[in-house]
């Protein structure tokens, strides 16, 4: 299954019309998960708009929503930028006239050793994940108080509620997001603002299957991936006690059971959707010694 089908092929579990009416602004919309909550959003009736750096990504999964019957829009954003996330609110909020739900998807990460970490390697994801969190939900405020109501959902993590060698950058941004989840929540509740995060557990994008999958060897045989999709099977068997990987699909419901009615006395919470992989997770990642 191909990030850009991901959700599309799935069952429709809400009813249809469930978000008419209702714009949604997804960052990194335009791959992996945020793609497929921005699928499932436009499935709904939502006009979705799919943020993030990259102009060829977001152009392309807005028309792949588009050609499926949904309704979406672009926008390329560095969500660092507090000045470019206000200007992109703006626009949103010119073309469509209001903002319904904002998912904080946006992310970046990489494993480092933290001994080495570069301040501007530390700089980098802790803006994109943390800071960027910040600026979209503080810039989407003002629409939704004006409307009295408003949904923000941030795709968290679950690598931080232990210690994740060589991720002390994200593990500290989510902590953050977390963090901001909670105390937002509060301060916001009286708006209408509801205010909650998202812990996805290990779901296969295709940067996740190029890591089961061997180099090409020197004399050019390709892999075998049958052997890649035999092997990951077997690491969910082992690994995730629901016994198999999750899908952008099954953060994406989660995400419209908040945006729905359903999620009106919810907020401030963090849920995990992981199919139990960080309860059973295995010991962390050893270091050299
Ligand atoms: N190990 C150590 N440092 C790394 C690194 C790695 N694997 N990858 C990037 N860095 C460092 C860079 O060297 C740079 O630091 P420097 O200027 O001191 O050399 C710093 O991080 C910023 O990297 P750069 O790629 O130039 O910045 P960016 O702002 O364009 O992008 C990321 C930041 C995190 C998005 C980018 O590094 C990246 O593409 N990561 C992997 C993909 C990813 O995160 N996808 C999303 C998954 S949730």
């Amino acid at each position: 299954m191909s990030d850009a089908t991901a959700a599309n092929d799935q069952p429709l579990i809400f009813r249809e019309g469930l978000l008419d009416g209702q714009v949604a602004l997804i960052t990194g919309g335009g791959t992996g998960i945020g793609l497929g909550i921005a699928q499932l959003l436009a499935r709904l009736g939502a006009h979705v708009v799919v943020a993030s750096r990259k102009a060829e990504h977001v152009e392309s999964a807005a028309q792949s929503i588009r050609a499926a019957g949904g309704s979406a829009s672009s926008e390329t954003v560095d969500v660092r930028d507090a000045e470019q996330v206000q200007a992109m609110v703006a626009r949103i909020e010119q073309a469509q006239g209001r903002i319904d739900l904002l998912v904080n998807n946006a992310a970046g990460n990489f494993y480092a050793p933290s001994e080495s970490l570069s301040p501007n390697a530390w700089r980098s994801v802790i803006e994109i994940d943390l800071f960027g969190t910040f600026f979209c939900s503080q810039a989407v405020l003002p629409a939704m108080k004006r409307q009295g109501r408003g949904r923000i959902v941030s795709i968290s993590m679950t690598l931080h509620y232990r210690g994740w060698p060589l991720m002390a950058h994200a593990t500290a941004a989510k902590a953050g997001v977390d963090a901001l989840t909670r105390t937002l929540a509060i301060e916001w509740a009286p708006y209408g603002v509801r205010m909650n995060a998202i812990a996805p557990g290990p779901i296969p994008t295709e940067g996740v299957r190029r890591a089961f999958t061997p180099p090409p060897s020197a004399s050019g045989q390709v892999p075998d991936m049958f052997a890649v999709e035999q092997a990951m099977t077997s690491y969910a068997k082992k690994a995730i006690p629901a016994g198999r990987w999750g899908t952008p699909g099954d953060i994406a419901n989660m995400v419209a059971f908040l945006a729905s009615p359903a999620g009106d006395w919810i907020t401030g919470s963090i849920f995990v959707v992981d199919g139990g992989e960080w309860l059973a997770r295995n010991p962390a990642p050893q270091m050299q010694r």
